[in-house]
């Protein structure tokens, strides 16, 4: 099985890159199943029902969260409860969703997706994600053993500690949350896929998706400031990772990266 999994997609850019790129891109890497990260797709923080619809109508069959999941007000989080919805698994007991899936493709092939996030500086009451993923990697093994985990985590080495912690139980661990591609994509020794961090798809021309000027002048006055998302440059980051269909274990994990231009749009 082959999976396209496509960074932190972010605001009105990212929605435009995917509209652009999505279908030529699954069709060049020939992919079976598309996995995105939409916690920043609605200006840079949230995701809306409207708009979670139109990530699967672009083409994306599971949609992930992060730490965004729930940033938009007063909105209805019904969507929250699909299936092919995910938001992180380890947050406290009482929020609507789940983070954990079972997709299955026309042709059969059944791919479990988990979503968690990680607890150095960043939310430390959650629950610890390296049980909840360990708990959900076997619950998931009695289904598939295709499994694709998205860890939204800003420590490096929190990241790579789950992916080790699963290695050879889960397919590929897909760092998500810092918007900058790494480049240390690789199998770990028992045939975990594993990247730090897939990216942003999103403006390029941005401190992780906002306007510099804002981000500047936080750090400088350190006051609240309202950030704004940039709409200057486009660009398209995630990784390709085939997996053994008979023992879930990677073959390959390659990184996508493309500036996008938008033509007619
Ligand atoms: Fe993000
Ligand atoms: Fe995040």
């Amino acid at each position: 099985m082959k999976i396209l999994f496509i960074g932190d997609i972010f605001g009105n850019v990212g929605r435009r890159v995917l509209a652009e790129r999505l279908p030529d891109l699954a069709r060049e890497h020939a992919v079976d199943v598309c996995v995105g990260n939409g916690e920043n797709v609605s200006g840079g923080r949230g995701m809306t029902k409207n708009l979670f619809r139109k990530l699967r109508k672009y083409g994306i069959d599971v949609v992930t969260g992060g730490n965004h999941s729930f940033s938009v007000d007063d909105n209805d989080y019904s969507f929250m409860n699909e299936p092919v919805s995910l938001r992180p698994l380890n947050y406290p007991e009482g929020n609507l969703g789940h983070g954990i899936t079972v997709f299955t493709l026309e042709d059969g092939r059944r791919l479990g997706v988990v979503n968690a996030m990680g607890r150095m500086f960043m939310h430390e009451a959650l629950e610890c994600p390296f049980r909840k993923v360990l708990n959900a990697v076997n619950e998931l093994r009695e289904q598939t053993p295709i499994i694709l985990i998205d860890f939204h985590a800003e420590a490096s080495s929190e990241k790579a500690a789950l992916a080790h912690y699963v290695d050879g139980l889960a397919s590929a661990v897909i760092g998500t949350h810092t918007h900058v591609q790494t480049a240390d994509e690789r199998i770990l020794p028992k045939g975990t896929a594993f990247i730090t961090d897939a990216g942003m798809t999103g403006p390029e021309h941005s401190i992780i998706g906002m306007k510099p000027e804002g981000v500047i002048k936080k750090y400088l006055l350190q006051t609240y400031v309202r950030y704004e998302p940039s709409e200057d440059g486009a660009m398209f980051n995630g990784v390709v990772i085939e997996v053994d269909d008979g023992s879930g274990k990677a073959l390959s994990i390659k990184r996508v990266y493309e500036r996008v231009s938008f033509g007619s749009l």
